[in-house]
């Protein structure tokens, strides 16, 4: 794990890990990328999947404008749109609505971000902006390690299989179920269990907790199968751990990566708080 030092793009990458992962360092996001800059990044999340960028301190406005240098924002689940000033950003917390620390920690279930939608999330990016003393990690696991590691026999038949992304089961599965206008907001989609990633053409293995079950198999069959694949991936050899810093924003490839946060903290003492930003993705298939 060599760093390489783009002396041209006038920044160092140090990657972070042998599976992925690459701290950036020397930019200041603040300033708009020039295009020679911002296509070393771009190829550098496209490289490492997971870019951190140490030491920011930007506005909620000013990480609107750094995401969009990307893509197109892409709006929040409705009932997530009420929890921030500004209708783009994203309050990632474990407060409730009195501001106090609730004791639990959202988005802690593997995931990749708006799966349920026809065009999942691209890419997200995530600013630190109060964290508790230690933990409230958010942890990734590397999709197309995960792939690369299956059997070819197993490579094989999900190559075959679609899965049914549904934001109503994964709220069911959490003990709330949505409303109509939720439902209607969310509908159901069905993805490829293996995707090919739209940029680098390598093969991920697409599922987290809005896969429900396997599209044309029964209910019970399909979500047992997606289960126990999930289980089976989600584990040493492909996970990598951020553990936070002040002033960390992270940028993340929601098209081969899962993540969640992890609850390895007081979290009815600490206050966790996150701005995150998502970049529409495309049609999976
Ligand atoms: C998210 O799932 O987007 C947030 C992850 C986190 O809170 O670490």
């Amino acid at each position: 794990m060599n760093a390489h030092d783009f002396t041209q793009e006038r920044f160092t990458l140090q990657p972070l890990s042998d599976l992925m992962g690459a701290e950036v360092i020397g930019l200041d996001l603040r300033q708009p990328f020039d295009p020679d800059i911002k296509a070393a990044v771009h190829k550098a999340f496209l490289d490492y999947q997971l870019l951190v960028f140490r030491d920011q301190n930007l506005t909620k406005d000013e990480q609107v404008v750094f995401t969009e240098q990307f893509g197109t924002l892409e709006r929040h689940a409705v009932r997530n749109r009420g929890t921030s000033d500004h209708p783009l950003v994203h309050i990632v917390s474990n407060l409730d609505e009195s501001g106090k620390p609730m004791g639990k920690v959202r988005s802690d279930k593997w995931h990749t971000d708006k799966s349920f939608r026809p065009e999942p999330s691209m890419a997200t990016i995530l600013h630190a902006q109060t964290l508790p003393p230690d933990g409230g990690d958010t942890v990734f696991v590397n999709m197309y390690a995960a792939f690369d590691g299956l059997n070819q026999a197993t490579k094989d038949k999900i190559r075959s299989l679609n899965v049914v992304h549904s934001w109503a089961t994964s709220r069911e599965h959490e003990g709330r179920p949505v409303t109509a206008e939720e439902k209607r907001d969310a509908p159901d989609n069905v993805h490829p269990l293996a995707r090919i990633h739209p940029e680098t053409g390598r093969t991920a293995i697409f599922i987290g907790m809005h896969a429900s079950h396997i599209d044309g198999w029964s209910f019970e069959e399909g979500r047992a199968f997606v289960v126990e694949l999930e289980e089976s991936v989600t584990r040493a050899p492909y996970l990598f751990r951020h553990k936070w810093q002040a002033g960390d924003l992270l940028m993340w490839d929601n098209r081969c990566l899962l993540h969640r946060a992890e609850a390895n903290f007081d979290a009815r003492k600490f206050p966790r708080i996150l701005h995150r930003t998502c970049l529409r993705g495309t049609a999976t298939q």
